[in-house]
């Protein structure tokens, strides 16, 4: 078993995703149709199941699924859609839920596939962001932490499909 030292915990993450609720609720307080949050599979469902229970409005659930293309094509950004939304968010005001922003590249791709489909606003959630790498570029709306450029599992992050269920966030250790 990998050793994983606490980096963020549960009791942190709780308040910190009560704020980011807050922040949204308070955001679209003048929209009274639902909001539609979508969900990137799979690191962002836990967060988001915590997310959408801390806003007292109507917001509508969706879900999509990335993966990115392998090592060598990374750089170029494109990842693969591999579970498309089953709803249109066209006119919709949508916020991506996203687990972690590393280089940005994944995010990148999604804000302009989601773009396409022209939704009335369109912003980012992000439990997570590695600064050092993502260098600030992309634009995130609601933020959790900020965090130093270590590989951290835990509260939906995953390390090859474990940890996800940890209820706090940490750094492998080998
Ligand atoms: P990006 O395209 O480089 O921003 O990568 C985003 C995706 O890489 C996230 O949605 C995660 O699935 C994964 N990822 C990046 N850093 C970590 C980490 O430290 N732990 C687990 N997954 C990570
Ligand atoms: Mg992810």
């Amino acid at each position: 078993m990998a050793r994983i030292r606490e980096l963020i915990s549960e009791k942190q993450i709780r308040e910190r995703v009560a704020a980011m609720g807050a922040e949204i609720q308070s955001r679209f307080e003048s929209v009274d149709e639902p909001i539609v949050l979508v969900c990137i599979l799979k690191g962002s469902v836990i967060l988001l199941a915590d997310l959408c229970r801390s806003m007292d409005r109507p917001a509508q659930l969706e879900f999509i699924g990335v993966s990115s293309y392998g090592a060598a094509t990374e750089s170029s950004g494109i990842v693969r859609i591999t579970q498309d939304l089953t709803a249109t968010i066209k006119g919709k005001h949508v916020i991506i839920v996203e687990d972690i922003v590393d280089t940005g590249l994944t995010i990148k791709y999604l804000l302009e596939n989601m773009r396409t489909r022209e939704p009335k606003s369109l912003s980012v959630c992000a439990l997570l962001e590695k600064p050092s790498k993502s260098k600030g570029q992309i634009p995130i709306d609601f933020l959790g932490f900020s965090i130093p450029d270590q590989f951290v599992v835990g509260y939906g992050l995953d390390c090859a499909e474990l940890y996800r269920n940890l209820p706090y966030i940490g750094v492998m250790e080998s």
